[in-house]
């Protein structure tokens, strides 16, 4: 393992689990969200990417040799609230907004490495008999079967990304960072219980 893929994972592991206490995992898991709840998990993560993604696209020169384009999740956000007629959030400001290249690859991590735990939250939430319309949704998918390549493609881009050595740190506290901006916005919204 890199250094850089390994300092991410050593930084970052009690955030992860704090995030998924507060996006509702165990309500995931036992079946229990409720249709509100699954509303409020799209809009945080629509404020999340929508804002990362703006500010990347801002920057697209910064990760020339990766497929940006292809990794664009705000569409799917937008497709899944109008599925359900719920209104889409506007964002207070940009969290991501001038933040260095490390910092946001720490940023990015945190976006690629949610759509892998997606997967088994797309397969609960269609056997989940509070929700409906599942099969219509696009963003907890990802990018489907093709969710394992997309990662590997990442990780294989950030062992050659232009991270000097010394700025490794930086990467991680980006990571740590975007984590956060993820809590908070789940305490803007707070979580809806059955
Ligand atoms: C809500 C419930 C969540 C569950 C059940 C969950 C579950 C998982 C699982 C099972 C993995 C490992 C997948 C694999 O190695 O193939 C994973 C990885 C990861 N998840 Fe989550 N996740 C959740 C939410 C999130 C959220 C909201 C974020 C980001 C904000 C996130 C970020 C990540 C990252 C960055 C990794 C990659 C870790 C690494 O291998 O380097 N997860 N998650």
């Amino acid at each position: 393992m890199s250094e850089i893929i390994g300092a991410l994972r050593g930084g970052t592991k009690q955030h992860h689990d704090n995030v998924e206490v507060a996006m509702q995992s165990n309500q995931i898991m036992d079946k229990s969200l409720t249709h509100e709840g699954f509303l409020r998990l799209l809009r945080i993560n629509y404020l999340y990417m929508s804002t990362l993604e703006a500010v990347l696209a801002e920057n697209s020169e910064w990760f020339a040799g990766l497929n940006l384009q292809e990794r664009v999740k705000t569409p799917n956000l937008v497709s899944d609230l109008n599925l359900y007629g719920a209104e889409v959030p506007t964002a207070e400001s940009n969290y991501f907004e001038g933040w260095s290249f490390p910092r946001l690859l720490g940023a990015l991590y945190v976006a690629e490495g949610s759509s892998l735990g997606g997967q088994v939250i797309q397969r609960t939430l269609l056997a989940n008999d509070n929700l409906h319309d599942i099969d219509q949704t696009l963003f907890y998918k990802g990018y489907a079967e093709q969710t394992g390549p997309m990662w590997k493609q990442f990780m294989a881009y950030l062992e050659v990304a232009p991270v000097a050595p010394q700025d490794i740190p930086q990467v991680v506290i980006g990571a740590q960072d975007a984590f956060g901006i993820m809590m908070q916005l789940g305490e803007r919204f707070a979580p809806v219980n059955a």
